[in-house]
């Protein structure tokens, strides 16, 4: 059986829906951010929270667990330099809990959701693993803390990990039954979607004065069943024992701009956007794309699905939601 922790969550519950065809699947999510109704009823769901050893102790002792995949983490860049606490307490210590329970029960296989964040700004145009990580903020340290504290955990325990850096996840489920649920939301792809469904004024471009191209920040948007895919990929090495301690980025490995991504929402949607130029978001790097071609080589994956079809999956799912 493999236990999902925060399997209610936007990334979280994609990954539950792929995997519950192939494993016996245990969810462990307080619902802090997660949604009850998110989560497959194939699997198994146990409302409890990370940061408490009853709780870990109890799904250890009712399901024979062989790995762990972990998804619980808070993951607002700005919030993070608001209350780092809660970002050290919530992505670092917890995490420490759970490997200690999972060491107790001697559960050897874990997949960490990381992130590109662990980059900061990075001086490169196409950021691989031997990029070099400098985070800029609590929450891309909180991830950076964790992958450190992995690694350790491998030479001296004899940890099994595989690390999983995203960059931009973004799209919904194919059936439009799960999408992109955050409140408050703050991503890009949601917020336009919002807007051209009228329950938004406008969408405001964070700087439109960086070093690229039109002046707007570059991303590398993922769909989130090609991250679904990766972890499964991953989790099936790790089940293997072909693998032991990697770290792996998953993007597309293409660029789009702020503006792209609005003027692909239009195309998609056939809706124009009512849109202004304001300030620089603290914090933004101007240009995240990734290679992914470590995992290509290592594990044969790659993404399926390109920005048309990211957008078009949000699409259907975000006209299905009462705002
Ligand atoms: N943006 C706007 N207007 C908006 C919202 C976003 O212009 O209303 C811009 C942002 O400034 C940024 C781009 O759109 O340039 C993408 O922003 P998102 O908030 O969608 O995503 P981020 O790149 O900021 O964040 C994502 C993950 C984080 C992770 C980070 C790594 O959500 O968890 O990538 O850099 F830390």
């Amino acid at each position: 059986m493999i236990l999902v922790v925060g399997g209610a969550g936007y990334i979280g519950s994609h990954l539950v829906k792929e995997l519950v065809e192939t494993e016996e699947v245990v969810v462990l999510d307080n619902l802090s951010t997660g949604h009850r109704e998110a989560v497959d009823s194939r699997a198994i769901f146990v409302k409890g929270d990370l940061g408490n050893v009853d709780d870990l102790i109890m799904v250890f002792r009712s399901y024979p667990i062989k790995a762990v995949m972990h998804f619980a983490a808070n993951s607002l860049v700005g919030e993070s330099v608001v209350d780092p606490l809660k970002y050290y307490n919530n992505n670092v210590a917890s995490t420490i809990m759970l490997l200690k329970v999972m060491q107790r029960f001697k559960v050897k296989n874990f997949i960490f959701s990381s992130t590109a964040a662990t980059y900061g700004i990075p001086n490169v145009d196409i950021i691989d693993e031997t990029t070099p990580t400098s985070p800029i903020n609590p929450y891309g340290r909180s991830k950076l803390m964790v992958e450190q504290i992995l690694a350790d955990f491998s030479k001296s325990y004899g940890l099994n990990y595989v690390v999983l850096r995203y960059f931009n996840a973004a799209g919904a489920h194919k059936s439009a039954a799960i999408g992109e649920s955050h409140d408050p939301e703050t991503h890009l792809i949601p917020i336009v979607l919002q807007h051209l469904l009228g329950q938004r004024d406008k969408v405001s471009v964070y700087g439109s004065d960086y070093e690229t191209e039109d002046g707007t920040c570059i991303r590398d948007y993922i769909h989130v069943t090609d991250l679904a895919s990766a972890h499964i990929l991953a989790l099936n090495t790790l089940l293997k024992g072909k693998k032991s301690e990697e770290i792996y980025n998953l993007g597309n490995g293409l660029g789009f701009s702020v503006k792209e991504v609005i003027e692909t929402c239009e195309h998609v949607t056939g809706i124009k956007a009512n849109v202004e130029m304001a300030d620089r978001r603290p914090g933004d790097p101007a240009r995240l794309v990734a290679s992914s071609q470590k995992i290509y080589d290592e594990l044969g994956w790659k993404a399926e699905r390109n920005l048309e079809q990211i957008i078009t999956d949000a699409w259907n799912w975000h006209q299905k939601q009462e705002y």
